[in-house]
Parts: structure tokens; sequence; C-alpha cells
């Protein structure tokens, strides 16, 4: 393909469901000319209680029907995929860049963090491969990390129970152990939301943290990796060849059930998406 072509080709994004659209948020904020193929594997959700095994095979599934769409970068928008998966996707995606939220996640976490005690929420799978505590170490080695798995949040960000008492108490319930004032030492002073869907409680979580508590999350600074590495290789969308004003271009694609991804996915990007939007496609 010469250059110029591969430069107008869609950024791909990928998901387990609809938690990426976060992170596509982001993407089209900070990368308004550029166009996108988002899929989520809504048929196989969850992938955070799964074997690395398991989610590097899906994966590797859903990048090769990425490329398919002739993608000149892939977005691993999902935390327990990045955790397991990203060296296989790499090597598997050849010449593609592709970029996961783990590191840019621990980079926010080390910026925002004064103390260097960084708290964890994610999926089982994140939380047990220690992907965030590799990530942030290597930043700041003299940092502490404490990492708690939150699943329940995942089913609460689908359902749209996002505020109010059921989202606080539940948050409540995955974060008191991470702040219990008889823990020796300061406590966190930074909270990374370690996966796709948590933005969405970002309030309910924020409601029972103690105030002086940062709350992180990928998405701003993946999007902001994403720009550097379409413009390090040479990828950004020429100027002027936007596909027209106002939002990007987005494709749309789904494991299962096209209807549930427009109507959940609609809060997630804070935009609507119609059903008819929705490509069903098999892995
Ligand atoms: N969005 C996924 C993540 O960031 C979690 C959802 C799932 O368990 O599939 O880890």
């Amino acid at each position: 393909m010469p250059a110029g072509s591969v430069s107008a080709a869609p950024i791909g994004v990928f998901d387990s469901g609809v938690g990426g659209l976060t992170v596509l948020k982001a993407l089209c904020a900070q990368l308004p000319g550029e166009s996108f193929v988002y899929l989520g594997d809504t048929a196989r959700l969850p992938y955070g209680t799964k074997s690395a095994a398991t989610v590097t095979r899906y994966s590797l599934k859903a990048a090769e029907a990425l490329a398919e769409y002739g993608v000149k970068c892939l977005v691993i928008a999902c935390n327990t995929v990045s955790a397991f998966a990203l060296p296989a996707i790499r090597e598997h995606s050849g010449a593609v860049p592709v970029v996961g939220v783990i590191e840019p996640g621990a980079e926010a976490a080390c910026r925002a963090s004064r103390s260097g005690h960084i708290a964890v929420i994610a999926t089982e799978g994140t939380v047990r491969r220690g992907a965030y505590q590799a990530a942030i170490l290597k930043l700041r080695s003299h940092a502490r990390v404490s990492a708690q798995p939150a699943a329940l949040l995942v089913a609460l960000a689908e359902e749209g129970v996002c505020n109010g008492a059921i989202a606080e108490s539940i948050a409540r319930y995955y974060l008191a152990p991470l702040f219990r004032e008889d823990l020796p030492g300061s406590p966190p002073d930074t909270l990374v939301l370690g996966c796709t869907h948590f933005p969405m409680l970002a309030d309910a979580i924020r409601a029972v943290l103690p105030p002086q508590v940062a709350v992180v999350d990928s998405a701003t600074t993946t999007a902001a990796q994403v720009h550097s590495a379409l413009a390090t290789a040479g990828l950004l969308k020429p100027a002027g060849t936007a596909a027209g004003a106002g939002a990007p271009a987005v494709r749309f694609l789904a494991t299962d059930d096209a209807g549930r991804f427009a109507r959940v996915g609609s809060r997630f990007l804070q935009r609507p998406i119609t059903s008819g939007e929705v490509e069903l496609i098999d892995l």
C-alpha cells in the first residue's frame, strides 16, 4: 500500500465489550481527523475472570479481525488484554503499532502521585498478573502499589447503575481494604481505575474516597501515546483529509447483540449509537 493510503487507514480499537468506548471517546477528542474501527467482543465478555491462555486466544482472533479492516494502528482498550496478551498481539501484528492501556495508566498514576503509594482497582486477571504493579515500578522504582480486584464494578457499569447508594456501597466494599486507617505507612494518595469500564463509576468512587485522593484512568494518556506512535511512524492522517466536520467516523463491530451494544455503548461513548450502526461479526 502506498504511504499516503496507509495514513488514511482507520485506527483499530479493541475491548472485550463496551468498556473500551471510554478510551475511544478520548481518542476521538485527541485525533478528530482520524477514522476508527471499534470491536467489542461482547459474546465473550467478561475477559477479566478468564485465564491468560483464553484471553490471549480471544485477543489474537480479535486482532486478526481488525487487521482485515486494514487498520494502521491497534489500540488495546482493555486492561485485561493489555495485561495478558500485549506481547503476543505485537508479535502477530508485524509493523502495525500496538498500544495498550496499562503503561499509559501507570504513567498517569506516577504523574498524579506525590507520596508514591498508588492504589489500583482492576479485574481479577489484571491484578493477578501484577501488570500495574510492574508498570508503575518500572517508572518509579520506590513506589508502593496496592491492588484490589473489583469484578462487580464491570457488571454495575454495564447495567448503568453508576451512581447512588448501590454503586457507592459496592465501591466502598472494594475500596475500604485499600484505604483502611489501621494499615502501616501512609494511605494511597492516588487511585488508578485499571479497567476501561470503571470511568463510568468515577463519581460513585470519588464519593466514597478520602477527598485528597487523585483518581486517574488510562484514556487520555493512551490517546496521547497513540498520537505520538502515529506521528513517529509517519502515520497521522494528513490535514485536510478528515472524514468531514463533526465527530470522527467510527465503524462499530460486536460479536453479539447489536441492540445491547448500541444501548449500553451510547452511555459509555456519551453519544447516541444506533443498532443499525453496529455490525455483527464472528471471531
Ligand atoms: N474492560 C475490561 C478491562 O479493561 C474489563 C471487562 C471484562 O472483564 O471483560 O479490563
